[in-house]
């Protein structure tokens, strides 16, 4: 189907930012209204290189806010919705759930009341971006699969859990072009220093802790963001009507191994002597219900669409340190006033 105006929610935050800017440089055609809250995790600097581009629009607004949604889309006539606007740190979760809720599946739910009460006739797609926290954690062996059973066990992943069914639950009673993608823990550039990245790069620049919960073996699948809003792409303009697809890089580390990596590369990007990041490791208490492994399948995607995650872990992950080190301001703003209070709340009774 051809698309014309497209909502991308959530294009201020990590993943959001990186879509918004894929699609406003390779779609000069389409027009992209990027719909934002502007919560802690998004941030309009993310966006500085593409907001004079006349195929760009940002509004302000709630998508728990569902007066103000049905209005959205009854004047903009919209053809494709692209979700991604979510509370998506599982520690706040843990603190916050009700949050979760509101946002991850109350503002879900109102985006497809509005998408279904302002049905377009020429074609309408309604895009889920979900995570593969929903299949909840595996042992030591196996893949997350798209037929793999829901079993989400944090407030985060039960709210990303809940909101997917309710898109499924849209296509199967009301026949809405709907997709959905799980994808795997992202990293790169405009992530928000609360994700296990981040958070030790600029501590390990600060001569911080580097806090690892528990015993730091559990085991997280790492992709390229880039890599991710290139799947979102192909998904969203190629994928058959209520398909699911998983995405992953393939690349497996425990939380310890990765720690060690960065701090080699960092030692080597501030001139430390070798060593001497990895001094700041610190174990702290675990987190609650914490999930052991988390690993993707995405082998209908590579089948289906010929997708492929394009960079290796190392590189992406030293591109990712020049890119912190690079963007000092960007970084001192996010980090400074209400980030040092969640840092204490989360941190100082570890
Ligand atoms: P993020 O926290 O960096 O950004 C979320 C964005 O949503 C922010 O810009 C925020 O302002 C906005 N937002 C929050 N509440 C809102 C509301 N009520 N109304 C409008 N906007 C609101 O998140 P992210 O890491 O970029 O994740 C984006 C999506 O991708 C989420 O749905 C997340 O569940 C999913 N996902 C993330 C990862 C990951 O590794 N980060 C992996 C798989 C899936
Ligand atoms: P995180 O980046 O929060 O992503 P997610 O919980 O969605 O996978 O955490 C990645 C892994 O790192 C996870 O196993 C928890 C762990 N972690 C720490 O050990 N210390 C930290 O300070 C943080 C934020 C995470």
């Amino acid at each position: 189907m051809e698309f014309k105006k497209i909502l991308i929610t959530g294009g201020a935050g990590f993943i959001g930012s990186h879509l918004v800017r894929l699609f406003i440089n390779k779609y000069p055609n389409y027009h992209i209204v990027n719909l934002d809250k502007l919560t802690y995790a998004g941030n309009l600097s993310n966006l500085h290189d593409i907001e004079n581009k006349t195929n760009y629009e940002f509004i302000k607004g709630d998508i728990v806010d569902a007066s103000f949604i049905n209005q959205l889309f009854l004047e903009q006539k919209f053809d494709g919705v692209i979700h991604l606007a979510a509370e998506s740190h599982v520690d706040r979760s843990i603190s916050n759930p009700l949050e979760f809720v509101m946002t991850n599946v109350i503002g879900t739910v109102n985006l497809l009341n509005a998408a279904k009460a302002n049905k377009k006739e020429d074609g309408f797609r309604f895009y889920h971006v979900s995570t593969d926290e929903v299949y909840g954690s595996l042992g030591e062996t196996n893949m997350f699969t798209e037929s793999t059973a829901y079993d989400p066990h944090s407030p985060y992943s039960a709210s990303k859990a809940s909101s997917d069914h309710f898109v499924r639950a849209y296509h199967d009673t009301y026949g809405m072009d709907i997709v959905i993608s799980n994808c795997s823990n992202n990293y790169g550039s405009f992530h928000f220093p609360e994700k296990l990245i981040p958070l030790s790069i600029y501590n390990i620049k600060n001569n911080k802790p580097i806090p690892i919960y528990g015993k730091g073996e559990n085991i997280r699948d790492w992709l390229w963001v880039e890599d991710h809003a290139r799947a979102i792409d192909l998904i969203f303009h190629n994928a058959k009507k209520g398909n699911t697809y998983n995405i992953g890089g393939h690349n497996e580390w425990t939380n310890i191994d990765l720690i060690h990596l960065l701090c080699k590369i960092m030692d080597k990007k501030l001139n430390r002597a070798a060593g001497d990041s990895a001094k700041l490791i610190t174990y702290v208490k675990d987190r609650a219900g914490h999930d052991l492994r988390y690993a993707i399948d995405s082998s209908k995607l590579q089948n289906d669409l010929g997708w492929i995650p394009t960079l290796q872990f190392e590189e992406g992950l030293e591109k990712t340190v020049d890119w912190y080190l690079n963007n000092e301001v960007w970084l001192n703003n996010v980090t400074s006033g209400d980030y040092e209070k969640y840092y204490k709340e989360q941190y100082s009774k570890r």
